[in-house]
């Protein structure tokens, strides 16, 4: 059980005065009931309002985002937009980061969570969870690529996984990856003598970005969607 103050101040990133004035203010409710006192204990069930958004009550957070362009996968940048900019207040909370990267100028399903081990389980090479990618590119998809693809590509860090190349088109495809390494897609593309033009990120584990989720946009994940990142899907 936690107190109401520290809840709200976590979960939203107001500090901990502005919390507790905005609960001595009425301006919070918990199931319902409008609480005045910061060291209410908030029990693991209870609802809580802070005006008319709802603080979410679940222990760590797990956000879908559509990333647009022009945004780095950090938490702070001292020049550039960070994707936790575009997170709404009703689900921001201390801690949150990417689970992950995408490049500034690639779109597309992003993890924002506060859960340091999931983001480990959905990331670390050993554990597999495929991530697709649709990709276009300045040159004709081969089958050169696409045998290279399933191989393994040697880059400068050593040779990476078998990724799986499906041509959806004379310049697009969409490749399937079970690692994630710095600029992987662009690098790979790179060994063809290929520029990859549009990169966006369709799909982790078993769970696709949702059709109505604009970029920019953000929600929280369900808990069967959440369970669907990490199970393996059958490529
Ligand atoms: N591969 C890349 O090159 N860039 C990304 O953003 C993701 C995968």
């Amino acid at each position: 059980m936690e107190r109401l103050d520290k809840i709200i101040s976590n979960r939203t990133g107001i500090s901990r005065k502005d919390a507790k004035a905005a609960i001595s203010a009425g301006k919070v409710t918990v199931s319902g009931k409008i609480i005045r006192s910061s060291d209410f204990k908030v029990g693991e069930n209870d609802e809580i309002f802070l005006g008319c958004n709802k603080i979410s009550g679940n222990a760590h957070i797990y956000i879908v985002l559509n990333k647009p362009k022009g945004y780095v996968s950090a938490t702070e940048d001292p020049e550039q937009k960070t994707v936790i900019e575009l997170v709404p207040p009703e689900l921001f909370r201390n801690g949150i980061f990417p689970a992950g990267r995408l490049d500034k100028d690639t779109t597309g399903l992003m993890i924002i969570t506060d859960d340091g081990d999931f983001a480990h389980r959905i990331l670390a090479p050993k554990k597999h969870v495929p991530k697709k990618y649709a990709v276009t590119i300045d040159l004709p998809v081969t089958d050169e690529m696409e045998k290279g693809f399933s191989e393994g590509i040697e880059l400068s860090d050593g040779i990476c996984k078998s990724a799986k190349l499906l041509k959806t088109g004379d310049f697009t495809c969409e490749v399937t990856l079970s690692e994630g390494r710095y600029h992987q897609i662009k690098r790979m593309f790179g060994c063809f003598g290929a520029k990859v033009t549009e990169l966006h990120r369709l799909s982790m584990g078993g769970f696709c970005l949702p059709e109505n989720l604009l970029p920019g946009e953000c929600r929280e994940l369900t808990n069967e969607e959440l369970a669907l990142i990490e199970s393996k899907v059958n490529e």
